[in-house]
């Protein structure tokens, strides 16, 4: 286990109600930083923004949708204001937008609609935030860091818009880290399985454990271990940007 000191930092974690983004919230506020969830509206950020403050944890919600580019960039800077400003943002919201695996071969599920809303969710987003972010993040010279999958570099996810989605993160990566540099560092992580104890994704992982058995290191991940990698990205890791780190048991070795 990594730990760092980042009392007295600002940290927005979107996709921060449920998962591994949940996770990254409760590791950077145990680490001493202030974060806002940037999640949908609803019970569950309430409750798990709740759930961490009676732990004793700087953590507030930020109730947003993240498919409204400009409620999702007031989000942004409202959660920097009542900071005081930001020094990481970690864009972990993502959604399949289909309850059951899509194939490839399935041209015609794949409507203009769901391109939009696939595209909107799980790649411009992440656009979005790191639009509003960027002037707070220059001037604290802070970083990004982004949650792709290994569905992003070879296919085979939930549906082929939702790979092109997150292949496109890997690339808008690369691409902010260009255009906020050298102020900002932007990175990402590249996640395998997650552990079912520690997502919502709403397709059926009845396989994950019989899948996970063919890695190198047998298991899905834990919400802890993606959350780690965030956290080395975001308060380590001076000289790397531009970068997806694969935090995937094996599955890219
Ligand atoms: N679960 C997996 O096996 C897996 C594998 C590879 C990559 N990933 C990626 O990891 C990330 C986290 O996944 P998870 O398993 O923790 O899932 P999760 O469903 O538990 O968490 C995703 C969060 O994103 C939020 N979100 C969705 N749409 C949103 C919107 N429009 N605005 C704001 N917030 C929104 C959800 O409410 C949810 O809290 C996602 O980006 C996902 O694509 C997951």
């Amino acid at each position: 286990m990594i730990s760092a000191d980042l009392s007295g930092s600002r940290t927005i974690v979107s996709g921060g109600a449920s998962g591994l983004g949940l996770a990254t919230v409760r590791k950077f506020a145990e680490m001493g930083s202030t974060v806002g969830i940037a999640d949908l509206e609803g019970d569950r950020i309430h409750e798990s923004a709740a759930g961490l403050v009676e732990e004793g944890l700087d953590v507030f919600a930020a109730p947003t949708d993240l498919r409204d580019g400009d409620l999702a960039r007031q989000t942004v800077r409202d959660a920097a204001e009542r900071m005081d400003g930001l020094d990481y943002l970690v864009n972990i919201a993502g959604h399949p937008v289909t309850l059951t695996i899509m194939p490839a071969t399935d041209l015609d599920s794949q409507t203009e609609e769901f391109w939009a809303e696939i595209l909107s969710v799980n790649l411009l987003s992440a656009f979005r935030t790191s639009h509003a972010a960027a002037p707070y993040l220059k001037e604290s010279k802070g970083a990004i860091v982004n949650c792709v999958s290994m569905s992003g570099w070879r296919g085979g996810g939930s549906s082929s818009p939702y790979c092109v989605a997150k292949g496109g993160l890997i690339t808008l990566t690369k691409e902010l880290a260009r255009g906020l540099a050298p102020d900002v560092r932007v990175n990402a992580i590249s996640p395998s399985y997650v552990h079912p104890d520690s997502s919502n994704f709403p397709l059926k992982w009845d396989t994950v454990f019989e899948d996970t058995k063919s890695l190198p290191l047998g298991r899905p991940g834990t919400g802890e271990e993606y959350a780690e990698a965030c956290l080395f990205l975001s308060a380590g890791a001076s000289y790397i940007t531009g970068q997806t780190i694969h935090v995937d048991g094996g599955w890219s070795a």
